[in-house]
């Protein structure tokens, strides 16, 4: 029988202490640890490997096979590696279940699968997996909820992948503590990595976020995983992006893109078209801007809406945007081109709900701003490509050609790029901007440049 003992581990970083602090050590945080039970020290995976020479080392074991899903074959490099475990994380009805159901039964083609799901009856995933045409027969299913009836369902069917639906549903009940809890998460993870290493099966360990990604589960499971894949998109549109957030065997920064529909997910061919599907022309507080996002070119419309306020600290919001870079544009736009926002409340998003990190949409977003505020579009044919400094200077981004060449194929006919942007790809032609003010000016929304 393990022998049970009590530990405290930080909800926002997952590090344990062996007594309670008022402050985690490891991230700074305060009043964060919280009493867990932990069995001895099972957390630790059973060995059986020795040290050998490297060159000895069986290389083969770390091959990814694919799944046959091609845009999550994308994501993970090659497909799901043996021996590995991956975490799919994400909202709520974002679309877990489904991806690995047609993951599962598109595998189970080459070898035998295993879906255990703690979540729905087996009736429910069945009746599911009908519907979208995923009754493969190398796919077994279980519904259970603990552990001792997963590693049973290993040991019967053998699969080469093992996915568990959810982490956060299964538990170990020697641990007495309730599923979900961090100790429970912790177990069972732990668990599960031992299976996977010891049997060279490929575990999918789904996982539960709440929109502030802060839920017991996924946060506190991110080191002990290979890889870690996270799937968003706005329920109320079909786009969904999947991408990895940390990979041991590849890159991360990949953007797989499904579409959700009657049939389950669908790879989506060409998103920037279906991004821009439902824009309006000639309206203001609009403006299209070509991201980057792993290899991929994506164009998105950023939208701003600025109307009056009447609160003393006017609102503020960004959607798919950082809303730090929002306040700093906002604080250059007032200090360098006179436009001021200081008594506006300043909507911003972007369309189809995509989230944009990365600083090149900063020119967009500005003429977006200033476009809502003085009530004149941007001119439909055109694009926006930059980093806005803190001066009001605009700066190049990576992959200026390959983002115009996309923009160009979809129609844009002009682009507003730093002074130093190198040339631009047949089609579409540069407008270049030292600073905002003259940015502003090619876009018609201010008179006079510089
Ligand atoms: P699901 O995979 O159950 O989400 P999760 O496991 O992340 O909670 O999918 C949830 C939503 O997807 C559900 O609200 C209905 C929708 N959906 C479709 O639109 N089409 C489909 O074919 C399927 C299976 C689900
Ligand atoms: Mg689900």
């Amino acid at each position: 029988m393990a022998r049970l003992r009590t530990t405290h581990r930080c909800r926002s970083c997952g590090a344990i202490a062996a007594r309670w602090e008022g402050r985690c050590a490891g991230c700074g945080e305060w009043d964060a640890l919280e009493e867990v039970e932990s069995v001895g020290t099972a957390a630790a995976v059973p060995r059986r490997d020795r040290a050998m020479p490297i060159s000895e080392v069986d290389a083969h074991g770390a091959v990814p096979r694919p799944t046959g899903i091609g845009e999550l074959d994308r994501v993970l490099g090659g497909g799901l590696v043996p021996g590995s475990v991956t975490l799919v994380g994400g909202e709520p009805g974002i679309g877990k279940s489904t991806l690995l159901l047609q993951a599962l039964a598109s595998r189970s083609v080459a070898e035998r699968t295993l879906l255990v799901s703690a979540e729905e009856s087996a009736q429910q995933v069945r009746r599911r997996a009908e519907r979208l045409d995923c009754l493969a027969p190398g796919l077994h299913l279980l519904a259970a909820t603990t552990v001792g009836e997963v590693t049973a369902a290993v040991d019967d069917v053998e699969p080469a992948v093992l996915v568990l639906d959810s982490v956060q549903t299964v538990c170990e009940p020697e641990l007495g503590s309730t599923p979900g809890s961090p100790g429970q998460v912790r177990a069972v993870a732990a668990a599960m990595t031992a299976l996977a290493k010891q049997r060279g099966l490929a575990v999918v360990l789904v996982g539960h976020v709440t929109k502030d990604g802060d839920l017991a589960g996924p946060r506190v499971l991110e080191h002990l995983v290979d890889t870690v894949l996270s799937f968003e998109g706005d329920r109320h549109h079909a786009l969904r992006l999947l991408r990895a957030v940390k990979h041991r065997f590849g890159a991360t920064g990949e953007l797989g893109l499904f579409s959700m529909g009657e049939r389950g997910l669908e790879g989506v061919d060409d998103p920037s078209g279906m991004l821009l599907g439902d824009r309006r022309r000639g309206v203001t507080g609009s403006v299209v801007v070509p991201v980057q996002e792993g290899s991929r070119i994506l164009l998105v419309e950023v939208q701003a809406l600025v109307t009056p306020s009447a609160l003393t600290n006017p609102r503020r919001s960004s959607q798919g945007l950082d809303g730090g870079r929002l306040a700093q544009l906002v604080a250059v736009l007032s200090r360098h081109c006179e436009v001021e926002l200081a008594r506006s409340d300043v909507h911003v998003a972007v369309a189809g709900g995509v989230r944009v990190c990365e600083p090149s949409v900063d020119l967009g977003l500005a003429l977006a701003l200033v476009s809502s505020e003085a009530g004149r579009p941007v001119p439909d044919d055109m694009v926006a490509l930059g980093e806005v400094g803190l001066g009001g200077e605009i700066r190049q981004v990576a992959s200026t050609p390959r983002r115009l060449a996309e923009a160009a194929r979809l129609g844009f006919r002009r682009a507003i790029l730093p002074w130093s942007a190198p040339r631009p790809p047949p089609g579409i032609s540069a407008l270049r901007a030292a600073d905002l003010r003259s940015a502003l000016a090619y876009a018609n929304l201010c008179e006079n440049p510089g």
